[in-house]
């Protein structure tokens, strides 16, 4: 069980992404977190390959891309190319999820599948042995600085165990509303990564808050 944070870019100054993704080389942060958006799986566009090649060229951390946007499979190589390490979509977006997993790992990034607010975990059971990473979405996806979903703790309990009892070594990413006040709660009931953009870009100090978030509740 791991203990990781991925400080969102979504959240960041986008006039000087640059001075954002040094900070989060500059800390205790695990990875850095890309939200791509459609227009069309979630009411917002935010970026695409341009943006990742440019932060890859800086970032010192592996960068965990989450692909909301339907029919992700089309884009799979080109996000590799552009410097995916982690690559998860919804699974809500893809009808052959089993295939579309395997793609990405052929591909040689590890493979995440994101459920929305909505979504189950039962209907994980099938693919869970396939997933490098399950991602929580704690808020409807599309916006950041939205309000923590409070039912997401019982999801991460309940993934947790199928996880066990499945024998996956998946790990599980939780996503939206996160801030120091609930982190800690969050790991204990089985988060193994922590995304959190508002949070982290919109402090005064952001380090010392990747740190607060790290070490949260102990
Ligand atoms: C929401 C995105 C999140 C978002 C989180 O659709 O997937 O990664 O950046 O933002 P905060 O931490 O502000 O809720
Ligand atoms: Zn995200």
């Amino acid at each position: 069980m791991g203990r990781y944070i991925a400080p969102s870019l979504l959240a960041a100054n986008f006039a000087n992404l640059q001075h954002a993704v040094e900070l989060v080389n500059e800390s205790e942060a695990d990875f850095v977190h890309l939200d791509i958006m459609d227009g069309q799986f979630v009411p917002n566009i935010s970026f695409g390959m341009p943006v990742i090649q440019t932060v890859k060229k800086i970032a010192k951390k592996p960068l965990d891309v989450h692909l909301m946007i339907v029919q992700p499979e089309r884009y799979f190589e080109k996000f590799k190319q552009s410097g995916a390490d982690w690559l998860t979509i919804h699974m809500e977006a893809c009808i052959h999820l089993h295939r579309a997993l395997q793609e990405i790992k052929e591909l040689g990034m590890k493979a995440g599948v994101a459920l929305n607010p909505h979504t189950p975990v039962s209907s994980l059971e099938e693919i869970i042995t396939f997933a490098d990473l399950v991602l929580i979405m704690s808020v409807n996806p599309g916006f950041g600085g939205q309000e923590f979903i409070g039912t997401s703790y019982e999801k991460i309990r309940k993934t947790k165990k199928l996880i066990v009892s499945s024998g996956s070594g998946a790990l599980i990413e939780v996503d939206g509303g996160i801030d120091v006040n609930n982190a800690g709660k969050l790991f204990d009931a089985g988060a193994d990564i922590l995304v959190a953009g508002t949070t982290v870009f919109h402090s005064p100090d952001v380090l010392k808050t990747i740190h607060e978030l790290k070490y949260a509740g102990l």
